[in-house]
């Protein structure tokens, strides 16, 4: 997705020549969200499917731009189930993640989701008994933990070694035996998440071709007959050097070639992607309250931190940012000013762990110009301790669509 850097600031200088106060925001651009799923969706090869992990940002605005761009959401708990039926009573639901509740899996039953992810053979048990006590049929796909061989790790691993995800692949013999006995359990397909952070176009695809593979064995085997893969999500925003960015267009060339050759015939496959859809159509932007220089360093402190924007920490990265002039200074002393030097900037919070970025060099920065985080609309706010210390939630604003 292009960043529109010009359109936010236009609309962050608007916003401070109002504000009366330090900005604080987080600015959405749905426009350039839009474009960015149409064109993922238009990508993908025949056979392919779309769906958005609410998980990386839930905002009303953005689900509403991306339910009709997508094939449906992904909710992983009851809350975001909840969250999306309020909104959208048509929008095909899958849901996934660990540790169900009972309540939950009733809801999701009486919710018509379009299937259920299993995690466990525990969870499918529950879940038959509440199928039956229901007189319904669920539609499931059974989430495994496959090991792979030479399968390249990313900083974020959620199976191909122990994790709680999943039902590691020997248990499935077991799973299938015990599911042939229950015709209140649909077997629909499989589900496979391994990772997250995937920032190899080549790698993507040697591991959707392993599921692939690995689905044809297992349903020749037990002789199954599914009607679709669950890919997961997983591709990254490469937050370190952003001009290196996830290569979509050689990963859906390559799997349209995949497909053609070893594709299995009435069986589709699904993505349910989070921070590859959201993370680009969103900005934090924090006004310099403060610059210090401490021991040979310099900080500067912005209106805001990681109880808004936790990204940077999460991923323990120094997160880029652009610095928006403001020329407008309303006191008579000096400026505080850091030019051509290495900068941190920190938040409002008393711990040292506010991180935002470190060691960046800036040709320029002053108190009360604001500061741009790109790369901000996926596990940013959603993800942040809001109410540490009680500093107000920042704004949440819209770039407006033509
Ligand atoms: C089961 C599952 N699917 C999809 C996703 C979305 O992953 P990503 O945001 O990396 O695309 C996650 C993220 O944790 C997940 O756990």
């Amino acid at each position: 997705m292009e960043l529109r850097l010009a359109e936010v600031f236009t609309s962050l200088r608007a916003a401070e020549e109002e504000a009366g106060a330090p900005l604080c925001a987080y600015v959405y651009d749905l426009a350039a969200l839009r474009l960015h799923a149409a064109n993922l969706v238009r990508s993908l090869p025949e056979g392919c499917e779309l769906y958005y992990a609410i998980k990386a940002n839930s905002e009303l605005p953005i689900l509403q731009t991306l339910a009709s761009q997508v094939a449906g959401f992904e909710v992983s708990s009851g809350g975001e189930l909840a969250w999306v039926r309020e909104h959208f009573a048509e929008v095909p639901v899958i849901f996934s993640g660990p540790g169900k509740l009972d309540h939950e899996l009733r809801e999701a039953i009486e919710q018509d989701i379009d299937c259920l992810h299993a995690e466990s053979l525990h969870e499918l048990q529950r879940l038959a008994d509440i199928a039956v006590r229901a007189g319904r049929t669920v539609p499931v796909s059974l989430r495994i933990n496959l090991t792979l061989d030479g399968l390249a790790e990313t900083s974020l691993m959620m199976g191909g070694k122990p994790t709680p995800f999943g039902i590691p692949a020997q248990q499935l013999p077991e799973c299938l035996e015990w599911l042939r006995a229950r015709p209140e359990i649909r077997l629909r397909g499989f589900h496979f998440h391994l990772l997250s952070h995937q920032l190899d176009a080549a790698a993507h695809l040697q591991l959707v071709s392993a599921y692939l593979a690995q689905t044809r064995l297992w349903c020749e085997a037990h002789d199954l007959a599914i009607d679709h893969v669950n890919v997961g999500g997983g591709i990254g925003v490469n937050y370190r050097q952003p001009d290196r960015q996830f290569d979509w267009p050689v990963f859906s060339a390559g799997l349209a070639a995949l497909l053609s050759e070893r594709g299995m015939p009435g069986v589709r496959v699904r993505f349910e992607l989070g921070r590859y859809l959201t993370a680009a159509c969103g900005y934090y932007a924090m006004q310099v309250i403060d610059i210090k220089h401490s021991h040979g360093k310099t900080f500067v402190v912005g209106r805001g931190g990681s109880h808004h924007f936790r990204t940077p920490y999460a991923q323990g990265h120094s997160h880029p940012f652009h610095v928006l002039p403001v020329d407008q200074w309303p006191y008579t002393f000096a400026r505080p000013h850091a030019s051509n030097q290495s900068v941190s900037v920190v938040g409002q919070l008393c711990t040292p762990k506010d991180l935002l970025a470190f060691d960046v060099p800036v040709e320029s920065v002053r108190c009360n110009d604001v500061l741009v985080f790109p790369y901000a609309g996926a596990y940013a706010w959603h993800i942040s301790h809001h109410d540490f210390l009680r500093h107000p939630h920042p704004a949440q604003w819209y770039l407006p669509v033509d």
